[in-house]
Order: structure tokens, then C-alpha cells, then sequence
């Protein structure tokens, strides 16, 4: 019965369509972010606590930017109709992960790489000179953790021993019930998003540029974990004190 809905929905969709044009540009994307060393280790099963540790410091920046801004331009024409905080803001779970892997004073031991803060920066920049902008964000990171997310979720609890769902409200999302309907909902809304042309291919430029960032982001962190390896192991060899507070 569901399925026949969503195929409805589906069929009803145009290429003139924000939302398949959006799927078609970041096709590539998509592709590599998949393949950065980072997820790789997801789909393989092999996820490892400092790699998700870190991982969580840089998504916790980032909502925070991304949430901040759509909810400070919620009524923009733009932001409006796919604005969904109470079925998808990711903050305050992402919060609750930090202080189970960092404890009570996570605050203080969180560690935000070069390409977060670029990101970050962008997406602030963007909330205040074309909110619209904030759309391709948001369809990038919330589509992506409805789609491949649930799946990594259940790898993720495997491949670091986790018992339950401790340590991974990230991935949840109790507001919404059928994420493969949802995902249908968000579509129609982009949809439904009056664009100029410009405007269009702005939005449309922005969300390669998401994918970009992210895959940075991604990158950036699993540099700062093999530097840190490498001095975790020259540490040892050499006997010296070793310093990598943080992501441990
Ligand atoms: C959609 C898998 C990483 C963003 C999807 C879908 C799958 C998938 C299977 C299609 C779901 C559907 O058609 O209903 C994966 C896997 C990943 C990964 C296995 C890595 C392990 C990412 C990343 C991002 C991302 C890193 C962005 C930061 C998206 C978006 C969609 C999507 C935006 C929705 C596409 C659309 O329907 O327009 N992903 N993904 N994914 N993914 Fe990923």
C-alpha cells in the first residue's frame, strides 16, 4: 500500500523538478563521498571509536551552523516548506553522543579540523546572504541520513561493540516513522519552493558544493587520525609523553 503511494509520488515527478535535478547534479558527488576513506570504513564494517569520535565533533559544529541558520530564516520563502525541526534537527542527539563517548565536560574536549570550521563557515555565511541557499544543505546532510544513514547506524553499533543504541542518537530519527515516505514528503516541498532561474541554479551550484564539503570534512579527519597515529606510534617507540587528548 505504501510502496504504491511512494510510486505515485514518484511517477508525478518532472525533470524540471528541484528535487530530481538536485539527485541528477550530485550523482558524482554522491559517488565520492561514498568512497572517501571514511565511509569505506562504514560499508566495510570497520569503523573505529576514534574515527566516529571524531566524526561526531565535526557534526555537532556543523548542525549547529546548519540548524542555527534554518531556524533563524524558518519563515523565508525558501526555508519555509522544508523546514522540519521537529522530525529531523540532529543537535541534541548529537549532543547526547558526545557526552557518552567524552562524558559530562565534552565541551571542552572536542576537536573541530580545518575543513568543519570552512563548512561552518559557509553555511553562516549563506544564512544571512541567500537563505535559499540553505536548502541545498539541508537536502544534502538530512536525505543522506535518511537514505544511506539508517543502514550505517546499524554497522556503525557492530563494528565498535556498541550494546543498544548507546552513543548512536545520531542515527535515529523518532519523529519520523517511514523515512522512505518522508523522503517523499521533503521532495514535494523542494518542489514546491518558487525559484527564479538564477536562484535555481544557485541552489543547484550550492549542493555540489555540500557534497564538496563534506567529503572534505571527511578527508580532513582521517588525515588528523593517520598524523595521529603516526605520533601515537613514534610516541611509543621514543618513550615520549603522548598528547592526543581528544579523540582517544
Ligand atoms: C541517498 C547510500 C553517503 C547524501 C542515498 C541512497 C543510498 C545511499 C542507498 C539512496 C536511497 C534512495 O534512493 O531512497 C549511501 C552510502 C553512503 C552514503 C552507502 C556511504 C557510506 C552519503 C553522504 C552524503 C549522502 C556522505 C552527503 C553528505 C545522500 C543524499 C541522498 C542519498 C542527499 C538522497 C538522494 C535523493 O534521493 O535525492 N545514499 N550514502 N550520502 N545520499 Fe547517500
Amino acid at each position: 500500500m505504501e510502496t504504491e503511494k511512494t510510486q505515485t509520488a514518484a511517477e508525478q515527478m518532472t525533470d524540471r523538478d528541484l528535487s530530481e535535478q538536485i539527485k541528477k547534479v550530485t550523482k558524482e558527488s554522491h559517488v565520492r563521498a561514498e568512497n572517501t576513506e571514511l565511509m569505506l570504513s562504514f560499508q566495510r564494517g570497520k569503523v573505529t571509536l576514534p574515527q566516529y569520535k571524531l566524526l561526531l565533533c565535526s557534526l555537532y559544529e556543523i548542525y549547529q551552523a546548519l540548524e542555527e541558520e534554518l531556524d533563524r530564516n524558518s519563515n523565508h520563502p525558501g526555508v519555509a516548506p522544508i523546514y522540519f525541526p521537529a522530525e529531523l534537527a540532529r543537535l541534541e542527539s548529537i549532543e547526547k553522543d558526545l557526552e557518552y563517548f567524552y562524558g559530562p565536560d565534552w565541551r571542552e574536549k572536542i576537536v573541530v579540523p580545518a575543513a568543519t570550521k570552512r563548512y561552518c563557515h559557509r553555511l553562516r555565511q549563506i544564512g544571512k546572504e541567500n537563505p535559499e541557499f540553505l536548502l541545498a544543505h539541508a537536502y544534502t546532510r538530512y536525505l543522506g541520513d535518511l537514505s544511506g544513514g539508517q543502514v550505517l547506524g546499524r554497522i556503525a553499533q557492530k563494528s565498535m561493540g556498541l550494546k543498544n543504541s548507546e552513543g548512536l542518537s545520531f542515527f535515529a530519527f523518532p519523529g519520523v516513522s517511514s523515512p522512505n515516505l518522508f523522503k517523499q514528503l521533503y521532495r514535494s516541498r523542494m518542489n514546491s519552493v518558487e525559484l527564479t532561474e538564477e536562484e535555481r541554479n544557485g541552489v543547484l551550484e550550492e549542493a555540489v558544493r555540500a557534497f564538496e564539503f563534506n567529503i572534505q570534512v571527511f578527508d580532513d579527519l582521517q588525515k588528523l587520525l593517520s598524523v595521529t597515529e603516526n605520533n601515537l606510534q613514534s610516541c611509543l617507540t621514543h618513550s615520549k609523553p603522548v598528547n592526543a587528548k581528544g579523540f582517544q
